[in-house]
């Protein structure tokens, strides 16, 4: 997608073959700043501090990772502690442990003297594929929204967090019917929900919408209700960090309040989901998923951009006060009105899961 009118995608392998470039989002909306990582723990780091973050660009960045580790020792010892450094970076989104079990896999039998130039090129095949399913998912979405328009002239899509095309390597998941919308001329219309504590909303998902002139709206977190009871909102599409094989999701936190809201006042729940992000190891999404618990100074503290044109954290809660800071919640598969996959629109059941990836069921 477009920053200030230049293509771009969330991360790059560098010109000179040794290195991965990422937008370093801790820095937006206020500051674009592009970051070369040279070693496996700089990709960690970026994992863990959330440079790069969203599932998909996770997984993207963790098989980076794992090339840039085969290039300082590719012994199969160098690739188990890459694999172990990565893998403790997040706990959620499940595309991180994907990532790093098909770069091992893919890795393991090859010589030492071949694992560097190999894991560079599959990497970049993962960041490939992950703009194609994201294409797709983005194709299976547009007629949803194609249909409103059809019939009311303006569709509204409400989004919770960032499923934009900063959460993934290119398009989002999300955001892909949105832009996809957008570019067939179809008036589509965001509202994007903040999504404290860390703002993925107003911070990226607005700052994208922006750049990429859909029109959109910011609300805080505890609008949705409302402006669902009043007819405002067509249809809810957020991204998800996993799902499980019964079709539960996880992400970001608020995103189950907006699946009951949008239950009571019956408007379309969907989420966007590649097939990296399905877990088929966990049977159960609210019970199993588990869930990051995130530092207390998130919720405490808020970057800002002050009238000087300095951007600081500043305090937004009192002091003395015990701080929870669980970052994704759970939404039950009987909330969800349906699952867009790069293969179509499925249901959110066991059953439709494993036919829609039967393929990739018998793997496990
Ligand atoms: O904590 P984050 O910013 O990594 O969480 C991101 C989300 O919850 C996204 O909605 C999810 O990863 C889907 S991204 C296509």
């Amino acid at each position: 997608m477009k920053v200030d009118g230049v293509s771009y995608r969330s991360i790059w392998p560098t010109v000179d073959g040794e290195a991965v470039e990422i937008i370093d989002q801790t820095s937006l909306p206020f500051d674009f700043k592009v970051k070369r990582l040279e070693t496996c723990s700089e990709a960690a780091e970026a994992i863990r501090v959330m440079r790069v973050r969203g599932a998909p660009l996770i997984g993207v960045t963790a098989a980076y990772g794992m090339a840039l580790a085969m290039h300082a020792d590719s012994s199969d010892a160098g690739l188990a502690s890459a694999y172990e450094q990565l893998l403790e970076t997040r706990p959620t989104a499940v595309n991180l442990r994907w990532a790093l079990e098909d770069m091992r896999a893919y890795l393991l039998p090859l010589s030492p003297d071949e694992r560097f130039s190999a894991a560079y090129a599959r990497s970049a095949k993962i960041a490939d594929e992950d703009v194609e399913i994201n294409r797709r998912i983005g194709a299976h979405g547009l007629p949803l929204l194609r249909s409103v328009a059809e019939r009311k002239g303006r569709v509204n899509v409400l989004t919770h967090c960032n499923a934009g095309w900063l959460a993934t390597t290119d398009w989002g998941t999300a955001t892909s019917p949105i832009y996809q919308a957008h570019n067939e001329g179809i008036d589509v219309h965001v509202w994007v929900d903040e999504t404290r504590p860390r703002n993925q909303g107003a911070f990226l998902t607005a700052w994208e919408l922006n750049q990429h002139g859909v029109p959109h709206t910011v609300i805080v977190d505890n609008a949705g209700g409302h402006l669902m009871q009043h007819g405002e909102v067509d249809l809810v599409i957020t991204g998800t960090d996993r799902v499980s094989a019964n079709g539960d999701v996880c992400n970001k936190i608020g995103t189950y309040l907006k699946a009951l809201a949008a239950r009571d006042n019956n408007v379309p729940f969907y989420v966007c989901l590649p097939s990296p992000t399905i877990d088929w190891r966990i049977a159960d999404g609210v019970s199993e998923i588990p869930i990051e618990e995130r530092d207390a100074r998130e919720v405490t503290h808020l970057d800002s951009l002050f009238e000087d044109g300095k951007v600081a954290p500043a305090r937004v809660v009192s002091t003395g006060s015990d701080v929870a800071n669980p970052a994704f919640d759970v939404t039950p598969a009987r909330l969800v009105s349906g699952l867009i996959t790069e293969r179509g629109i499925t249901q959110a059941s066991r059953e439709s899961l494993a036919e829609t990836f039967c393929d990739n069921v018998s793997q496990i």
